[in-house]
């Protein structure tokens, strides 16, 4: 078969930067656009040098249906990946309306533009929080879903899309991929995770800690049902996320049919084992506090990541203290991130 030809969207978020990474070193031809809305041009030059091909790039918004038409029109790939989305919960809740036109208005667009050009493959960018907060634990696929605020409602809507689209055009195929926590970053240093503001996650916040941009952590919540009363999580590596992307590519181009798949490691660490796990990686300390649990948290939630493993032939294969030190040398690289 020819060079398998790829294109990302949102190719410059932290993510898809790390895909793009592991596609072309799987020998996948990429092509990324970007508004740049949440992501640094920055990322793109630091991007370039890891790269075993030259690094081809548009800056495009995806809600652009010319654009995007024009774009699949000239450039014939075999599959899109679509990582394009608002991803803060907290600001979802306070701007339902840019969420939905965001997220759903662009994956529509991408959509209509694969079908007028006849490419009919995609990886979707999902996540965990469609599982809501879950009855059982580890959490398959075929456990219940629901929609605790409108990021999380956009994933789940963006799936059914997908299903539908799949249902009306049997040549659709499309790999949902549910993410649960990506956290860590590219061994050289050169790119990692840059939220914009104070960061909502917990690993750029305790990064942000260890090396002197922020004061304190405060700990969400002490009085959780888990073994240290905070709140646990299925960290995952970002490479490990990035090489699941490759693995659902592989599984569309070689097979007929669709998937959802959780890309978790199916172990879960406390809040406060993760910021051992920092302080040991970076030799720092990490100062915090327990204050009240944030609104809409969940005590915990971690995949059973089967499916993956039997349907693509992946699984996670880096631990705890690998994601602390690749975030840590991103950081301490670039203490002000790509700014
Ligand atoms: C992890 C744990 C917090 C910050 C969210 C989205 C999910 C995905 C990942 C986009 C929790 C605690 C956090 C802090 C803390 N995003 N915490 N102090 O909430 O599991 O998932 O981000 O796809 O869709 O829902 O991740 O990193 O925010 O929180 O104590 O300053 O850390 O309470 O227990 P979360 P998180």
């Amino acid at each position: 078969m020819n060079t398998p030809r790829v294109l990302l969207t949102g190719a410059a978020g932290y993510i898809a930067s790390h895909t793009w990474l592991q596609l072309d070193a799987a020998g996948f031809e990429v092509l990324g656009v970007d508004n740049h809305s949440n992501s640094s041009p920055k990322v793109l030059e630091r991007l370039q040098p890891l790269l075993r091909q030259p690094l081809r790039f548009e800056r495009l918004d995806c809600s652009d249906a010319a654009a995007m038409k024009a774009l699949l029109t000239r450039e014939r790939v075999d599959a899109v990946v679509h990582f394009a989305a608002y991803k803060a919960v907290g600001e979802s809740v306070a701007q339902p309306l840019d969420y939905y036109r965001n997220n759903l208005g662009s994956l529509i667009t991408v959509c209509q533009a694969m079908q007028q050009v006849g490419c009919r493959r995609m990886v979707f960018s999902s996540s965990a929080t469609v599982y809501g907060d879950p009855q059982q634990l580890p959490i398959r696929e075929d456990a219940p879903t629901s929609a605790t605020n409108p990021y999380g409602a956009t994933k789940l809507i963006g799936e059914q899309i997908l299903r539908d689209l799949g249902a009306s055009d049997p040549q659709w195929q499309t790999g949902c991929l549910r993410y649960f926590n990506p956290v860590g970053a590219h061994e050289s240093g050169r790119i990692g995770e840059d939220p914009r503001g104070v960061p909502n996650n917990l690993m750029p916040y305790v990064a942000q800690v260890a090396v002197g941009r922020r004061e304190c952590l405060q700990v969400f919540g002490g009085d959780y049902p888990t073994p240290d009363g905070t709140g646990v999580r299925d960290y995952i590596h970002v490479l490990d996320l990035a090489d699941g992307h490759v693995a659902a590519l592989r599984r569309l181009l070689d097979h007929e049919g669709s998937f959802t798949v959780n890309l978790g490691t199916g172990q879960g660490y406390s809040v406060l084992e993760l910021v051992r796990a920092y302080a040991q990686a970076s030799a720092r300390d990490i100062p915090y506090d327990i204050v009240a649990r944030r609104p809409g948290d969940v005590a915990a939630c971690y995949a059973d990541p089967t499916r993956a493993r039997e349907l693509l032939g992946w699984q996670a294969r880096r631990d705890l203290d690998a994601m602390c030190r690749d975030s840590w040398r991103w950081q301490e690289q670039n203490p002000q991130g790509f700014a």
